[in-house]
């Protein structure tokens, strides 16, 4: 059986994992930065970088000996070169290619974005494409269309900033933690998704296949602190007006997020829907698009919460690059750019 190594550092996860041919994860790790963010309430680039340059070796070296394999039983190294933070990005590559170097084994470059789609294959167990895939994280809130494991036809998404930046700015504004995800969810528990009405762009029928979060995080803002004034000072607002506004913004994001996923799945004929990212841990969006899904008739793969935020266990998408006989020299590059 063959066994693959697989490397992600292209933001504030460093990951390692080794995935044999037939997706069983057989060691796993994960270290995560984000109490090290936390106090300025997003990512700083440059903190993110030097933070994987410590961990980036213990994590592979955890990875390989929880997995019980050696490095001449790998058959190849695979990382995510693109998209991504610059910095976070060389730290992941220049390991990846160092070690196929020092072990004499070829190099697979990973896309992020379909790893993040891939992960609903290695959790179903099954053939999830052709499919609809969803991106919905930090970063972005994209649309593909995956004829096969490889083929990557982008459809849409945000034209401004990804669902989860809505989530951690919205957090920010009613003092809530970094990342704002979880935060908002925890608070929206106790609140009126009704309390507040806001806006919902692109959801009319005949809207086309887009996202825009950054007028809701403008109405979020002037339904707290009113137009124009500078200050936001969450220490003025009541538990309740928190809870209310984290109801009521989080069902506006999720009514934009569900209903583009059923116009994604309508449009495309496709029968499935798989979906990955930070945000696809939201247990109301998982709720709601399920139902959703039920309706139009799609078979919809949503990764375990674990598989939803950055990991390695995704990049085994790697494998199908192998069989595909898809491998790259030494002098391969990052790509921080948003890729499509
Ligand atoms: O995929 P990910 O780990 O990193 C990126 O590639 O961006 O996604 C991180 C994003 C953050 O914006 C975080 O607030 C959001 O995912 N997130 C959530 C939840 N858990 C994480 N958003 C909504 N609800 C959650 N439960
Ligand atoms: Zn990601």
């Amino acid at each position: 059986m063959l066994k693959f190594l697989t490397i992600e550092s292209t933001c504030d996860e460093t990951a390692a994992a080794v995935i044999s041919e037939d997706l069983q994860v057989l060691g796993e790790v994960v270290a995560s930065q984000e109490t090290l963010h936390r106090r300025f309430r997003g990512v700083v680039p440059e903190v993110a970088a030097r933070q994987h340059v410590q961990t980036i070796l213990p994590v592979i070296d955890l990875a390989l000996r929880k997995s019980k394999c050696t490095p001449d039983e790998l058959a190849a190294v695979a990382v995510a070169n693109t998209p991504g933070l610059a910095g976070s990005l060389l730290i992941g590559l220049c390991a990846a290619k160092s070690l196929a170097w020092a072990w004499n084994l070829p190099l697979i470059a990973i896309n992020h974005l379909h790893a993040h789609v891939y992960a609903c294959r290695v959790a179903a167990g099954v053939e999830v494409f052709p499919c609809v895939g969803f991106i919905v994280s930090g970063g972005h809130s994209n649309f593909y269309r995956c004829d096969d494991p490889l083929t990557f036809q982008y459809l849409g998404g945000t034209i401004d900033d990804a669902a989860g930046e809505a989530f951690d700015k919205v957090a920010a504004m009613l003092g809530l933690d970094f990342p704002g995800g979880p935060a908002i969810s925890r608070a929206a528990v106790h609140g009126d998704p009704q309390a507040y009405q806001y806006p919902r762009p692109f959801t009319h029928r005949d809207d086309p296949l887009k996202f825009s979060f950054s007028g809701l995080k403008t109405a979020v803002r002037y339904s707290l602190y009113g137009q124009g004034r500078p200050v936001v000072d969450p220490t003025q607002l009541s538990p309740q007006q928190v809870a209310d506004v984290a109801a009521s913004f989080q069902q506006a994001a999720v009514d934009c997020l569900v209903s583009k996923c059923r116009q994604a799945i309508e449009q495309t004929g496709l029968q499935t829907l798989c979906v990955g990212g930070g945000v696809a841990a939201n247990r109301l969006f998982r709720a709601q698009l399920q139902q959703a899904m039920q309706e139009v008739g799609a078979t919809l793969w949503i990764a375990p919460p674990e598989l939803c935020t950055d990991n390695a266990v995704m990049g085994a998408i790697a494998i199908e690059k192998y069989r595909a006989g898809r491998f790259e020299s030494l002098d391969l590059d990052i790509y921080p750019g948003l890729e499509r």
